[in-house]
């Protein structure tokens, strides 16, 4: 964490690639809850890396590991595997027609990045569109489209990268909505780029709630507009589900919401609860006009049986235990747990999210609405003190917004702990000698 020093000399061997490192090393994750090697006892309000959605190291998923172990971990890539033709099935099932091809992966950043290589090679255009404040993840073809960070210092990204202003209701991008956003910045947004296209344009890249970005929620049928300006132009529309796949925002898919198909998907934390998996879907027809063209995209991981079988787990529980379902009425009751303590704390200017993935937004006071970057590392680190992690969102400069996203399977004691522990973290932070 930022601004503390992790005692351990060990991580002088260690390449900082994100600032520091938080200040205890950790022994044991189970559920909610992660365990240091001082025996402190933590509630992981971030899932991990938001990717331990059925909890810490769920016994299905140590279970398919060790079958693994035993059956096959790794193969030549042009060879499958029993768990790569079953997840491959189980997934074209999950998504509505006609998303019904499936490549197995590593990561966030790979499954977008072979969305948009698709894309491009479907389309022969090369044109790649997202919203301000969005993130899709850090390899320098899809960083080009992450408009929330990582821009400087890397060089030059790939040419026809455009940013649209994101639906961020709270703080109008054109200065127009307060409150609820009317699509207005959607549509300026498409007058801009009509006007600087260079007559290619292929794709429009999105997270369903932009997470990364400080939890901005689009409102609704924000992205059936997005679908008929796409449709216009001979667009097709991406869909990034990293954090949203798989039931975090009380639907299996974040883009359900909206009724629309998209063209492509990216999966990946959630599909693997905690091991390395992604995947991109998309059509028939695209897959088969790419393979005609000789598309390729091997890698030394592609369709490994090991994290297949982790991803049919993660799959069996969430339909087993109703993680969907359960993700939706959690989700309500944290929202409505968070808007009491709203109530109490002036600094927090907003609350907002959907399902288990919640934005919580601190100002200075509610009439600037600055940002409180300082009151936000406060009170993370006073939460470390008292239990509770949760990070802040840094986006555009600031870092002033908490995201909470519990595992799917987070009690609501559990979430009456967490509400308790900022409560008194602000409590301490704003008025040190009360506490
Ligand atoms: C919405 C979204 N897309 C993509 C990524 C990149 O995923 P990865 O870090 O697995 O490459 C992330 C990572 O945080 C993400 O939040």
């Amino acid at each position: 964490m930022e601004g503390e020093r992790l005692e351990d000399d060990r991580a002088r061997f260690l390449i900082r690639y994100a600032g520091g490192f938080a200040p205890f090393v950790v022994a044991r994750a189970e559920g909610a809850w992660i365990e240091t090697t001082e025996g402190r006892r933590i509630l992981d309000f971030t899932s991990g890396q938001i990717c331990s959605t059925l909890g810490h190291n769920h016994p299905r998923i140590a279970a398919a590991v060790e079958r693994a172990l035993e059956e096959v971990v790794h193969l030549n890539s042009w060879m499958l595997s029993e768990p790569v033709l079953a997840l491959a099935e189980r997934l074209a099932a999950l998504f509505p027609p006609p998303l019904e091809k499936v490549v197995l992966l590593n990561t966030g950043s790979e499954a977008n990045e072979v969305a948009l290589k698709l894309a491009k090679m479907h389309t022969g255009r090369f044109e790649i569109v997202g919203l301000t404040r969005s993130f899709h993840g850090l390899l320098s073809g899809i960083a080009s489209v992450n408009f929330s960070m990582a821009h400087a210092g890397y060089g030059p990204l790939l040419p026809g990268a455009f940013a649209l202003p994101a639906p961020y209701a709270y703080r109008c991008p054109v200065r127009h909505c307060d409150g609820t956003c009317d699509c207005t910045c959607l549509e300026v947004g498409f007058d801009l780029l009509d006007q600087e296209s260079v007559g290619s344009l292929c794709a429009f890249v999105a997270e369903p709630v932009l997470s990364a970005g400080g939890i901005i929620v689009p409102p609704d049928g924000y992205f059936r507009r997005v679908r008929e300006l796409l449709d216009e132009r001979g667009m097709l529309l991406v869909m990034d589900e990293a954090q949203t796949g798989f039931g975090r925002l009380g639907t299996m898919f974040g883009f359900e919401r909206d009724g629309i198909g998209p063209d492509l998907v990216g999966v990946s934390k959630t599909l693997g609860g905690g091991l390395p998996l992604a995947a991109t879907i998309t059509s028939s027809a695209i897959e088969q006009d790419c393979y005609d063209k000789g598309f390729l995209h091997v890698t030394s991981h592609v369709s490994d049986p090991l994290p297949a079988s982790a991803g049919l787990a993660v799959l069996d529980v969430i339909a087993e235990e109703g993680l969907v379902e359960r993700a939706a009425a959690r989700g309500e009751y944290m929202l409505a747990r968070l808007r009491e303590l709203q109530a109490q704390h002036e600094p927090i200017g907003e609350v907002r999210g959907r399902g288990l993935l919640v934005g919580l937004e601190l100002v200075e006071d509610r009439e600037s609405r600055r940002p409180a970057d300082a009151l936000g590392a406060a009170v993370t680190r006073e939460c470390y003190e008292r239990g509770l992690s949760m990070n802040i969102v840094r986006s555009q400069q600031h870092a002033n917004c908490f995201r909470i996203a519990p595992p799917l399977t987070v009690t609501e004691a559990e979430i009456d702990l967490a509400v308790e522990i900022m409560d008194a973290s602000l409590r301490a932070v704003r008025e040190p000698a009360a506490a």
